[in-house]
């Protein structure tokens, strides 16, 4: 029987959902090793704290839990267990970039780069450490831009600058890294020293990028496995940003072709090459925009709100009425993507693992 293991944080807890559980809100992980037994798997669930990593685990699956703890000290410790177990020739699924991208909009934006090039071109994003950096660039293109911190969801950290003057205010108080007493000891040396490089009390990182012009709302969908699940966000009253209005629609596209957005959609995932993802994507009334893409520790609301899913059947999009059971769709997703995505035989060097996503080497569907 296949070994699978699933770590789990230090409350116990597995993604999340939109129920919540005595106030948390995970998957239910004895569903989980359930629907995993069902599937002639042998799940081990294991806290992160628990994990030895002098045990032989290469090729065996590892699932894992990401975090969004403030000031992302915890998520520091799971990337650093992830990438430690990714060397080691562990199954990590998604893979230790994918992490590294979650609730981190910079590192999306460089992977995007690389998978999505031609969708990265038309938004010109330019990532930046420290608020001086911006301050030393001049940005071509139009105006409105958007800037992005890295962290923050449901559009908290996402703001609109009509022009150079705005954007130098709103990033400077983005990316606002200092305490106290850092910013006393910088202004002393400032001015007490001859030869003082200034540090910069701005390293928080943070995006700028073209904006989508026109959008009244945006899409998301959430892949798992072979299932497709849709909604269309409308934005705030009078504001661009729709992540977090919580204004959805399951039935009403907007105007977008329902198997175009779904088109899209299958083509960036398959590119992303994980069994789950969650993409917000704008349609400008010409083309598609990824806007951004998740592949763990995502909201799922979209699935568990649906009254069904989308599935490619023969080469044609169908509907299929189903309530969701979020914990047997995110089974069924892994389940099919190990059952295409089998690793190398063990002895591989352990310090190139193989890559889990290319644009070329994948197969359409899991
Ligand atoms: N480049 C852009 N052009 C136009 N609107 C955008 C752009 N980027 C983001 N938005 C809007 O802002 C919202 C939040 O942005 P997003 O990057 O998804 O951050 P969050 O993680 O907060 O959801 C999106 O739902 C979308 O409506
Ligand atoms: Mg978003």
């Amino acid at each position: 029987m296949t070994r699978i293991l699933i770590l789990t944080d230090y409350r116990g807890t597995f993604y999340s959902t939109a129920r919540t559980r005595h106030r948390l809100c995970t998957m239910d992980v004895d569903r989980i090793t359930a629907h995993f037994r069902r599937a002639g798997l042998e799940p081990e669930v294991v806290r992160f704290a628990d994990l030895d990593l002098n045990e032989d685990l290469r090729g065996v699956p590892v699932l894992y839990t990401s975090s969004e703890d403030h000031g992302l000290h915890y998520k520091s410790w799971i990337e650093d267990l992830v990438l430690a177990l990714e060397i080691a020739g562990a199954q990590v699924i998604p893979g230790y970039r994918y992490l590294r991208a979650h609730h981190n909009k910079v590192m999306m934006e460089a992977l995007r780069a690389q998978l999505f090039p031609d969708d990265t071109r038309l938004l010109r994003t330019r990532t930046f450490g420290t608020y001086e950096e911006l301050a030393a660039t001049e940005l071509d293109g139009p105006w409105p831009k958007v800037l992005k911190s890295a962290y923050g969801a449901g559009s908290q950290s996402v703001a609109r600058a009509r022009n150079r003057k705005e954007l130098l205010h709103t990033a400077r108080t983005l990316s606002d890294s200092h305490d106290g007493t850092e910013a006393v000891r910088e202004h002393g040396r400032r001015l007490l020293r001859r030869y003082h490089h200034a540090r910069s009390l701005h390293r928080q990182k943070f995006l700028v990028q073209e904006m989508v012009p026109g959008l009244a709302g945006d899409y998301k969908v959430l892949r798992m496995g072979e299932r497709y699940y849709l909604l269309y966000r409308r934005n705030r009253p009078g504001d661009f940003r729709a992540s977090g209005s919580g204004d959805l629609d399951y039935l009403d596209m907007a105007g977008a072709d329902r198997e175009a957005l779904l088109d899209y959609a299958e083509q960036v995932s398959d590119t992303l090459g994980t069994p789950l993802t969650s993409l917000d994507i704008a349609f400008d009334g010409d083309r598609f925009h990824l806007i951004e893409f998740q592949c763990l520790h995502f909201g799922t609301v979209t699935a568990e709100k649906s009254t069904g899913y989308h599935i490619r059947l023969d080469g044609t999009w169908q509907h299929v009425e189903e309530r969701c059971d979020i914990e047997g769709a995110f089974c069924e997703a892994i389940v099919g993507h190990l059952g295409t995505h089998r690793p190398g035989p063990p002895g591989r060097s352990p310090v190139t693992p193989a890559p889990t996503w290319s644009a070329t080497s994948l197969p359409s569907t899991y």
